[in-house]
C-alpha cells in the first residue's frame, strides 16, 4: 500500500506495544490512562438517556448542528461559568472528546514545518496528532510547578511557534500543576509575543482533599488585558463522568471556532446527538456535584495510598511529587544503591512480577528522560495498589 507521506512523521507508540503484554492473568496495571469503570454513575446516565429519548427524540436521534447540540452548549456554558469562565453557549463548540479538539487544532492551524511548543513530557497522542499535520514539536522543560516560564519565553522567541500547548492542571503524564504566578506569566507571554496558547484541561475538576487548583488560564484572561483571544480551552467529560460518551468542548476565538467547525464537518459531521442529549440531561439533573465529590474522594484515597506505598517500598530508588489531583504519579528512578535507573528495563522486569506501568520516554517530544515513568492510581483499589507497589519493589 502507498500511504500518505504525512504518516512518515508518526510511528506507532512504544506504549501500545507494552499494552499488548497487559492481558497476562493476575497482572496489576498502573499503565492505563482510564478512569475506573466502577466510578461511572450508571443510574444517573441511564435516567439521562431515558429523558433524552422521551423528551427530545428529534434532537437526540436526528442529525445535528456541527457546532453542537444547543441544550448541551447551554449546559456547558453554565458548567464553565461555575468555574470562572464567562462564555456564551455560542462561544464554545462540542467535540467528540477533547481528542478531537486537539485534532481540529492541528488541522486548522498547522502547516507542514510549523513549530508547536509542548511541555516535556506531555500527552503522547497530542505529539503524534500535531506531527501528523507536519508540525515540528518543540519541548519546553517543566518542574513540579508546571512549565518553566523563562525557558518557555526563550523557546517562543527562538521558534516563533504557531501555538503553545499546555496541560496546566494535573498534567498527563506529569501530574504537575502550573502555579498561579506562572499562569499569569504564560498569559503575559501570549500577549507580549502574540502567541496562541492552548489549555488542555481534562483533569482540573479531579482535585483531592478539597484543595482546588488555581483558576484555569481561560478564567484568568480577565486579569491580563488582551489575552482572551489568545487562549483556546479544551474541556472533557471523559475523566469525571465517562470517556465512552465522547463529549469534549473547545472555547476560543470566534474565527478559530468557525474554521474548526468547518473541519469537523468533514470529519464526523457532528458529535453523536444521542450522547450530547444524554450529557445535557445529565448536567441538567444536578447530579454532577455529587459525582465529582465521589471521584475526588476515591481517587484522592488511591493517590495517598500509592504515594505512601512508593515511599515505603521503593525508598530512595525513586523520586516523585505527590499529585494534588488527576490520575497520575510521575516518578524518576534515581539509580541509588546501584539499582535500575532505566525505566524501560524496569518496566520489562515489572511485567515479569505481574505489575505494569508506562516508561516516561515516549512522552517527550525531544530529549527523553529514560529514568522517568508514569503510574496511574485510577483503576486499582487501595489493596491492589499496595500489592502492586510491593511487586514493583521486587522488580528493582
Ligand atoms: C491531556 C489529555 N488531553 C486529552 C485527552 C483526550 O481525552 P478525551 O478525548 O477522552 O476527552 C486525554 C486522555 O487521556 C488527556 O490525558
Amino acid at each position: 500500500m502507498q500511504f500518505a507521506s504525512r504518516l512518515d512523521n508518526v510511528e506507532t507508540s512504544a506504549i501500545r506495544e507494552l499494552f499488548k503484554l497487559l492481558g497476562k492473568p493476575g497482572i496489576i496495571s498502573f499503565a492505563g490512562g482510564f478512569p475506573d469503570s466502577a466510578m461511572f454513575d450508571v443510574e444517573g446516565l441511564a435516567e439521562a438517556s431515558r429523558l433524552a429519548l422521551e423528551q427530545e427524540p428529534g434532537g437526540a436521534l436526528q442529525y445535528g448542528a456541527t457546532e453542537g447540540y444547543d441544550p448541551l452548549r447551554q449546559q456547558l456554558s453554565a458548567f464553565m461559568k461555575a468555574k470562572g469562565v464567562a462564555v456564551d453557549p455560542s462561544g464554545l463548540i462540542v467535540t467528540t472528546g477533547s481528542q478531537q479538539a486537539l485534532d481540529l487544532l492541528g488541522k486548522t492551524l498547522v502547516s507542514p514545518g510549523d513549530k508547536v511548543i509542548v511541555e516535556g513530557p506531555t500527552f503522547l497522542a497530542t505529539i503524534q496528532c500535531f506531527r501528523l499535520y507536519g508540525a515540528q514539536v518543540v519541548s519546553a522543560p517543566i518542574d513540579a510547578s508546571g512549565v518553566k516560564v523563562d525557558e518557555l519565553e526563550q523557546l517562543i522567541t527562538e521558534h516563533k511557534p504557531k501555538f503553545v500547548y499546555l496541560i496546566p492542571t494535573f498534567g498527563n503524564p506529569s501530574g504537575a500543576t502550573l502555579t498561579l504566578e506562572r499562569r499569569k506569566k504564560v498569559l503575559e507571554l501570549a500577549v507580549k509575543h502574540n502567541t496562541l496558547v492552548v489549555e488542555d484541561d481534562p483533569y482540573g475538576d479531579l482535585y483531592f482533599g478539597g484543595n482546588a487548583p488555581p483558576p484555569s488560564l481561560m478564567s484568568l484572561t480577565d486579569q491580563v488585558p488582551g489575552s482572551r483571544d489568545l487562549v483556546v480551552h479544551c474541556g472533557s467529560l471523559s475523566k469525571v463522568l465517562s470517556p465512552g460518551l465522547r463529549i469534549g468542548w473547545m472555547i476560543g476565538p470566534a474565527e478559530l471556532l468557525a474554521k474548526a467547525t468547518m473541519c469537523k464537518q468533514f470529519s464526523d459531521a457532528h458529535t453523536s446527538t444521542f450522547a450530547q442529549a444524554t450529557a445535557a440531561q445529565y448536567l441538567k439533573s444536578g447530579r454532577m456535584p455529587a459525582t465529582l465529590a465521589t471521584v475526588r474522594e476515591v481517587y484522592g484515597q488511591r493517590a495517598q495510598a500509592m504515594g505512601a506505598a512508593l515511599k515505603r517500598e521503593l525508598g530512595d530508588a525513586i523520586e516523585f511529587t505527590q499529585p494534588g489531583g488527576g490520575l497520575f504519579f510521575w516518578a524518576r528512578l534515581t539509580g541509588a544503591g546501584g539499582r535500575i535507573a532505566d525505566a524501560n528495563v524496569f518496566a520489562k522486569r515489572a511485567i515479569e512480577k505481574l505489575v505494569a506501568f508506562v516508561p516516561g520516554a515516549p512522552f517527550f517530544a525531544e530529549k527523553p528522560d529514560l529514568a522517568t515513568l508514569r503510574l496511574s492510581f485510577a483503576t486499582a483499589n487501595v489493596e491492589k495498589i499496595e500489592e502492586g507497589i510491593a511487586r514493583l519493589a521486587q522488580a528493582l
